[in-house]
């Protein structure tokens, strides 16, 4: 969709289930290119960043059909080395075809990554760290030439960078010896690639603690689900937050989710979690003082942009810092026309509350700043309207109308 119309200050009342996780399933999916077999995938999220990898893997000669969330792929025939550019140019998780076709084939072609525009996203942590395993690396013309399969032994990735230690997850699968990443990034989607990993005979040991290993094994395919996307879960109890609403959530794991719910509790809302689900009635906001994105277990970055928007009506002054990426206040601007005060220094920034919102005509940056906007919208007294929507397609499969059960009053226009 390329533009969001949106008539702010209904509550958002309603159950959701939450959708597959974008972040668990394109690791997931490169995985399939890296392992001969055939594999059936549930609980995949209907979101343009799947389709763009599955046209990459089509491309490459990976064959799959899809029903609803559930995919059948056959990766038996070997794969070509060198995706499409112009689909790799389009989001950020092409580069985890990198480690995949390294195991498969020993050699790769892969275009410079695309994705959301937050900042430097160089990829220093994952070459380095493939070259220190005896992978022979250049960069020609806004492309990535690889060549041989890594051999055994230890990497250590000076900050958890989540790419880099599925890359290097994916690149082990086919290596000589027995690959030991130390300061692996801990998040639950590196765990659900591992589990997917061994569900298809690898031996992997540590996931979801800094340090991983794998070891050679035959792989074979397998069938996995897919985990339940925490930062859709996010955007949904921010929003419930922001308009004073109460959201049933289903189908999600609470646990991961805890950085969120404290701080959502903190601020007034009040949290009731089930084994699968969650309630959040919103109260009265107040500042909960301050919020650090930090890797995980730490508060998500993702969730950084929802949660300012939750807050802008806050009573107090809230302080957030970003500490993951550079550039990740581009939704401010937008949040500002809507009536926030917000000032930024740097990884800072300061939100006053604000006793009214109002709407405004902005345009959307990126995906988390653009579910940032459609929160503020919510929000606010009046009409809003969001253009280059599109970017919320990236990650939120059914997006208007999963909203609409909500209550919310939103029309699409445009694709
Ligand atoms: C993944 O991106 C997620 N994307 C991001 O979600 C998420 O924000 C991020 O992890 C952090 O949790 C997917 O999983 C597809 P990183 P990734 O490598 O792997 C720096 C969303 O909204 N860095 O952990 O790219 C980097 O610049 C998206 O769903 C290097 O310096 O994140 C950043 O500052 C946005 N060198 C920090 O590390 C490198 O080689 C974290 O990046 C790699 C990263």
């Amino acid at each position: 969709m390329e533009r969001l119309h949106i008539t702010g200050g209904v509550p958002l009342r309603g159950t959701l289930a939450v959708q597959g996780s974008k972040n668990a399933v394109l690791p997931i999916l490169a995985a399939a290119a890296a392992i001969p077999g055939r594999f059936a995938l549930s609980n995949c999220p209907s979101i343009r960043d799947v389709d763009v990898t599955l046209a990459l893997l089509k491309g490459l000669g990976v064959r799959w059909t899809r029903r609803g969330g559930c995919l059948e792929l056959d990766s038996r025939e070997a794969p070509g080395s060198a995706p499409d550019p112009a689909l790799a140019g389009q989001l950020r998780a092409s580069v985890l075809l990198l480690g995949a076709l390294l195991a498969r084939l020993g050699r790769a072609e892969i275009p410079l990554p695309g994705g959301c525009v937050l900042g430097a996203r160089p990829l220093d942590l994952h070459l380095r760290a493939l070259e220190e395993l005896g992978v022979r690396v250049q960069c020609e013309a806004g492309r990535l030439f690889c060549r041989g399969r890594p051999r055994g032994g230890s990497v250590l990735l000076r900050y958890p960078s989540v790419g880099a230690t599925e890359n290097l997850m994916l690149a082990a699968l086919g290596a000589a010896g027995p690959v030991r990443v130390l300061g692996a990034a801990r998040e639950p989607e590196i765990r659900d690639l591992a589990d997917f990993l061994t569900a298809c005979g690898a031996r992997l040991r540590g996931a979801g603690s800094s340090c991983v290993e794998i070891s050679p094994a035959p792989l074979h395919g397998a069938v996995h689900r897919i985990l339940p996307d925490r930062m859709e879960a996010a955007t949904w109890l921010c929003a419930g937050a922001a308009t004073g609403g109460c959201l049933t959530l289903t189908g999600l794991r609470p646990g991961h989710l805890e950085p969120v719910l404290a701080l959502l509790e903190q601020a007034g809302c009040r949290v009731q979690r089930g084994a699968n689900a969650l309630r959040l009635t919103a109260g009265p906001l107040r500042s909960p003082g301050s919020v650090v994105t930090g890797p995980y277990p730490g508060f998500p970055t993702d969730a950084q942009a929802p949660m300012m928007a939750a807050l802008l009506r806050a009573e107090g002054c809230t302080l957030f810092r970003e500490t993951v990426f550079e550039g990740r206040y581009r939704h401010v601007p937008a949040l500002r026309a809507m009536g926030a005060q917000i000032e930024t220094a740097g990884s800072l920034a300061r939100v006053r509350g604000v006793k009214a919102l109002r709407g405004a005509a902005v345009r959307a940056t990126d995906l988390r700043g653009a579910a940032a906007m459609v929160i503020a919208a919510l929000a606010a007294r009046g009409e809003s309207a969001i253009t280059e929507a599109r970017h919320l397609d990236r990650g939120y499969g059914d997006f208007v109308r999963r909203l609409r059960c909500l209550g919310a009053l939103v029309e699409a226009e445009g694709g």
